[in-house]
């Protein structure tokens, strides 16, 4: 004799709620999606001041720096500002793990994806510091520079 679990009959039904549900999951989230315009977090770079990498002044002698990594570049990857500005880094990635060492300073952060890393430096003397990817981060890794200008 055959028990009720085992009948074809029950598996089809099963089978059918599966369906139903994941269906109905589907629907849930097209409706989240395009009638509550819900979405997932976007990551970091998507948004300002981050989308493009920016130095900003907040006030004489005081700056921002958002920098974003990227294979094999940091954008910008050229910071000019005057001799004796202190200038608060915020550095992320938008693809792997870099580095972030800036020549003859005390600024050694790591670049990680989705997350904002942040150091602060004091430029006192005039001239091109260079900016290094101390990570290895693939093929163009050894060429990773930036060069932050600071002007008399
Ligand atoms: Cu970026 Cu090494």
């Amino acid at each position: 004799m055959e028990t009720a679990a085992g009948s074809p009959d029950v598996e089809k039904r099963i089978a059918v709620a599966s369906l139903l549900f994941a269906g109905g999951m589907l629907a849930l989230i097209a409706y989240a999606a395009l009638r509550l315009g819900i979405s997932v977090p976007g990551c970091v770079t998507n948004v300002k001041p981050f989308a493009a990498g920016e130095l900003i002044q907040v006030a004489p002698g005081r700056y921002e720096a958002h920098v974003v990594s990227k294979m094999w570049t940091f954008k910008p990857d050229l910071l000019k500002v005057p001799k004796g500005s202190v200038v608060d880094f915020y550095l992320t990635s938008s693809d792997v793990v870099h580095g972030f060492y800036i020549d003859g300073t005390d600024v050694n952060l790591t670049a990680i994806p989705n997350a904002v890393n942040y150091a602060q430096a004091r430029f006192d003397k005039p001239g091109k510091y260079q900016v290094i990817c101390h990570e290895f981060c693939g093929s163009g890794h050894h060429d990773m520079v930036g060069f932050i200008e600071v002007t008399p």
